[in-house]
């Protein structure tokens, strides 16, 4: 399947790439973005992190055709600064971060991500990790499961789905999983719209303990920033998009002093925002929910 990087034009453009400049790429996947990256790179280098070995081994063959100016982190991004240290980088002038499912996660019907394709319950991005959704599903108490589909997701009537589960146990694959979601909500809402997706969204979100990663990681990000750094981050769910918007906030909040004070307060950080254009919505369906927030660090 022919695979599109979301926002690509606006990525490139807004990190403003200083060919002997250090460029981090916290989601690879297959390596759309630190393509386009690595490409306007003269002495400059790019780090590029997925925790899925899939993503790793498929870019590297496809960056090696473009040059060398580049390094392949297995990791998690919420390790960005252990990661970093090793290769005694200290200062980054541009960081993206691409959240979510890569197509190739989905496509392949055994990764268990897909609420379309039969397969064993899985949904690990990183498959050395041992919690996978098959114990979610079949392990977690009802409160954990109520919990986790109102904090990950937007649930429709997330109790009765969590009843659904636990009366069905045990459940193995992806589309018994469908069914018993299906079966476990009134005919008018699974009319509106597949209820799975939801629910997948939020076990996804779970296994790969992708809300508290990127807490961690804007954290850490925002000190590598050079002067005029970028942080780039497209979200495709409310939730994710929520934590981001929130922290950019928080920042710009800490530039604002009173304004009766007699003194000009030069701005540490600027944001702005970004949604895919009508061109890229029809060419590509999944960059429908994506947003992309860019924040500079302007001193
Ligand atoms: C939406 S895809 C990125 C696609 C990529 N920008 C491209 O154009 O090919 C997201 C990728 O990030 C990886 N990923 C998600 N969360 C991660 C995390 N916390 N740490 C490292 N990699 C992560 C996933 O395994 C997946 O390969």
């Amino acid at each position: 399947m022919k695979h599109f990087p979301v926002l690509l034009e606006e990525v490139i453009e807004n990190l403003k790439i200083n060919k002997n400049g250090i460029y981090v790429d916290l989601t690879l996947g297959r390596a759309g973005h630190s393509s386009e990256i690595l490409k306007k790179l003269d002495k400059g280098h790019l780090y590029a992190f997925d925790k899925d070995f899939d993503a790793i081994k498929e870019s590297e063959k496809k960056l090696s055709k473009i040059s060398n100016n580049f390094t392949l982190i297995h990791s998690d991004f919420q390790n960005l600064e252990s990661e970093l240290k090793k290769y005694n980088i200290k200062k980054i002038d541009g960081i993206l971060v691409d959240l979510g499912v890569s197509s190739p996660q989905l496509d392949e019907a055994e990764r268990g991500f897909s609420y379309n394709k039969d397969a064993r319950l899985d949904m690990r991005m990183n498959r050395n990790q041992t919690l996978d959704a098959h114990y979610i599903v079949n392990h977690y108490s009802e409160e954990e499961l109520i919990s986790l589909l109102k904090n990950n997701a937007d649930v429709m009537l997330p109790q009765r789905v969590a009843k659904g589960i636990i009366l069905n146990r045990p459940i193995n694959t992806t589309l018994e999983l469908v069914e018993i979601i299906k079966k476990s909500l009134p005919a008018k809402i699974v009319r509106i719209k597949n209820p799975a997706k939801a629910v997948f969204q939020a076990i996804r979100i779970a296994v790969n303990n992708e809300l508290d990663s990127l807490n961690i990681l804007l954290n850490q990000a925002i000190n590598f920033l050079n002067k005029n750094g970028k942080l780039l981050i497209i979200t495709f769910h409310s939730i994710e998009d929520r934590i981001v918007k929130k922290f950019f906030k928080s920042l710009l909040e800490q530039d604002n002093i009173d304004p009766k004070l007699p003194i000009m307060v030069e701005k540490t950080w600027k944001s702005k925002s970004f949604l895919p254009s009508k061109e890229e919505l029809n060419l590509n369906k999944r960059s429908r929910s994506a947003k992309l927030r860019v924040l500079t660090k302007l001193k």
